[in-house]
């Protein structure tokens, strides 16, 4: 028997019309099996959560489908010793918010090796101001270190800025001494993107505009990419030799068209992130290093607070690109 009674969700199911989006009252026997039942106290709005909210999306695997691909919140019963009842936890990826109910419900059940315990010094707050995002971001400055990047290496450009990776990558990079460039669809981000440290701003136009030339003056000592097709190929002809560009996203576009002489005659490389299916115990490294020497600086500014009511008008918004910094859900 579970202590959880009725509880709140926002619901995603298609219908011969389209898409049925509301708040819903759900009990745990709507709720899919897992080791873990967990009181969610915060989830978080990301691209991928706007395109499981759309008709034409293709993300969401299942229908009715609670998204949010990450929550933080409380343990409240568990079947697993290593996640004792009463821990503070996170969880993100796998197939949370796509193919099992994910974050926007006021409890979710998941598997224990999902789980992330929450590291010392973040809050539930924190963690999902951070999110799945943040976490990409990390991701991708370490993978891209272990490419040799590092500070004073020469500038990285960072697109998609005013959005949630972007925002946490140019604020983790310019705390890391990196001199980073921000490249955004929203000039009216400059002066909070440069607030964070950013060296210099270019506009989106600048990083898609096509060119009949496979190479351009290497200008960038690497290079994290949210929006995918128009900006990949700009990115690659403008990397120098032996640099390396963090494919993250496609909030852009997901097809794109390039040469292979960045490869051949330059010896870049394009570092394909996919944070969804990093394995249990480095991702659960990589956020002990989110709390510490990754946390991004300045967090709270990048936050919008949201309850499941907004949840419809928020998820449309990511999806038109009017993200700045990262929108927070309330839940319980
Ligand atoms: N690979 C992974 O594991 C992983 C993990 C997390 C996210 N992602 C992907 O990374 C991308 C960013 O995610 P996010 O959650 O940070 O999204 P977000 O908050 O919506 O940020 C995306 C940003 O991309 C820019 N953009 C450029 N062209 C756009 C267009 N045509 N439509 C919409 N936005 C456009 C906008 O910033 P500016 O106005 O500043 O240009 C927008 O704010 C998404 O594609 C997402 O699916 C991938």
């Amino acid at each position: 028997m579970s202590a959880v009674d009725r509880f709140r969700a926002f619901v995603v199911e298609r219908t011969a019309g389209g898409l049925d989006r509301r708040v819903r009252e759900l009990g745990p026997g709507d709720l899919p099996p897992g080791d873990v039942l967990v009181r969610v106290e915060w989830s978080s709005v990301n691209y991928k959560d706007g395109l499981a909210a759309q008709p034409d999306g293709r993300v969401a695997r299942i229908s009715p489908l609670v998204p949010g691909i990450d929550l933080a919140g409380t343990v409240v019963e568990s079947a697993a010793p290593s996640i004792p009842s009463g821990s503070a936890v996170l969880a993100h990826g796998y197939e949370l918010g796509v193919s099992h109910h994910g974050g926007y419900a006021e409890y979710a059940r998941l598997p224990a090796d999902w789980v992330v315990p929450l590291p010392a010094g973040l809050t539930t707050r924190e963690a999902m101001a951070i999110g799945t995002a943040g976490y990409t971001a990390a991701m991708a400055i370490v993978a891209l270190e272990a490419r040799g990047l590092a500070p004073g290496a020469g500038p990285v450009l960072v697109t998609g800025a005013s959005g949630g990776l972007g925002r946490h990558a140019v604020a983790i990079l310019a705390g890391r001494g990196y001199e980073v460039w921000a490249a955004t669809g929203k000039p009216e981000e400059a002066d909070r993107l440069r607030g964070l440290g950013a060296a210099g701003i270019l506009t989106r136009a600048e990083v898609s505009a096509p060119s009949e030339r496979p190479l351009e003056s290497g200008r960038w000592a690497g290079a994290i990419d949210a929006v995918g097709g128009p900006t990949l190929p700009y990115i690659l002809r403008t990397l120098r030799p032996g640099a390396a560009v963090a494919a993250c996203g496609n909030a852009g576009g997901a097809a794109f068209t390039t040469t292979v002489y960045p490869f051949i005659l330059r010896g870049v490389a394009l570092l394909g992130m996919d944070s969804a299916n990093v394995p249990i115990a480095e991702r659960r490294a990589l956020w002990a290093r989110l709390a510490t020497d990754l946390r991004p600086p300045r967090l709270d500014e990048a936050v919008t607070e949201v309850g499941l009511d907004e949840l419809a008008d928020v998820l449309d918004a990511i999806v038109a690109g009017a993200a700045r910094g990262r929108w927070v859900v309330r839940l319980g």
